[in-house]
């Protein structure tokens, strides 16, 4: 079999997913390729019935697509349907099926580096920010049985929708939560902001920090943000972005084939690409 494999989204040109995917085929020996396929808003509807003509076997979906294309869809995934949003197609047969591998991905790459938080489902998690990204983390966490889990986020209404949907969770403005930090053993940071070109923003000040929490950053460009070097200097461990990306591809790669990749050194390869 031949995966015809690729990414729709706006703008992509610089994704590392093609990266990614190309050297989990090589990797398991699977003949395919993974393709760019670069898509305007303004003509997505028609874009989307021209891939469904297309005998692809698989793609993934990117910003500003992954609540659009639910419509195109003939099923959707439970966890997909929850969170709202999907980020993986599979075509089964002639019929998508939408996925969304964020969360698990995120759960994969934590459990990777740190596997003791397998074991410790009490542990208190504080969760910064309430955007698309920590809703599929938090689904995953809440999935996973983590049960003492606090959301902190410059909305508060915003908090509190996804904390409404996700059964007994906390909620605080984000001055409160950099107060109290010291009550969190796992700091998962879940928007974009420390992102370049803002590279020298922090969504909070880690000066409180428990020494030994671990503190983990979604954003993986710069590799080391200033959120994770602040806790770095304050005695916390720390869990870098870029390898939610490959986990989250891991599953994707998983549903089109049936087959896991390892991971292998592709993470220290990653940053090697990420630093440039
Ligand atoms: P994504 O889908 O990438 O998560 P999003 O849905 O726009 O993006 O969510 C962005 C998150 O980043 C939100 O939690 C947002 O806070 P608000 O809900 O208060 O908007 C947060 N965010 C963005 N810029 C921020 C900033 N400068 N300071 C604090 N939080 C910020």
């Amino acid at each position: 079999m031949n995966f015809q494999l690729g990414l729709i989204g706006y703008p992509i040109k610089h994704s590392l997913s093609p990266w990614i995917h190309e050297t989990f085929l090589e990797k398991t020996n699977l003949k395919g390729t993974y393709s760019i396929i670069e898509i305007e808003e303004r003509s997505f509807a028609e874009e989307i019935e021209k891939l469904k003509k297309r005998d692809i076997d698989g793609f993934n979906v990117t910003v500003p697509y992954k609540e659009k294309i639910i419509p195109f869809l003939d099923e959707i995934d439970p966890q997909a349907s929850a969170i709202g949003a999907v980020n993986t197609v599979q075509n089964k047969d002639g019929k998508w099926i939408g996925y969304n591998t964020d969360g698990i991905g995120y759960m994969r790459s934590l459990i990777s580096k740190y596997p003791e938080l397998k074991k410790d489902k009490n542990i208190a998690i504080l969760l910064l920010g309430a955007g698309g990204a920590a809703k599929g983390i938090l689904h995953a966490l809440v999935e996973n049985g983590y049960t003492n889990i606090t959301i902190a986020n410059r909305s508060l209404d915003r908090a509190s929708e996804l904390a409404k949907a996700n059964g007994q969770i906390e909620i605080l403005p984000l001055n409160d939560a950099e107060a109290n930090l010291a009550a969190y053993s796992l700091i998962i940071q879940t928007t974009s902001v420390g992102m370049k070109p803002n590279a020298d923003r922090s969504i909070i000040s880690l000066t409180n920090v428990r020494k030994g929490a671990i503190v983990s950053d979604i954003v993986y460009q710069p590799l080391v943000t200033n959120f994770l070097k602040e806790a770095s200097f304050h005695g916390a461990r720390i869990h870098f972005g870029h390898t939610m990306l490959l986990y989250q591809a891991q599953y994707a790669f998983e549903i089109w084939t049936g087959i896991k990749p390892e991971i292998g050194t592709m993470d220290d390869e990653l940053k090697t690409i990420l630093e440039g």
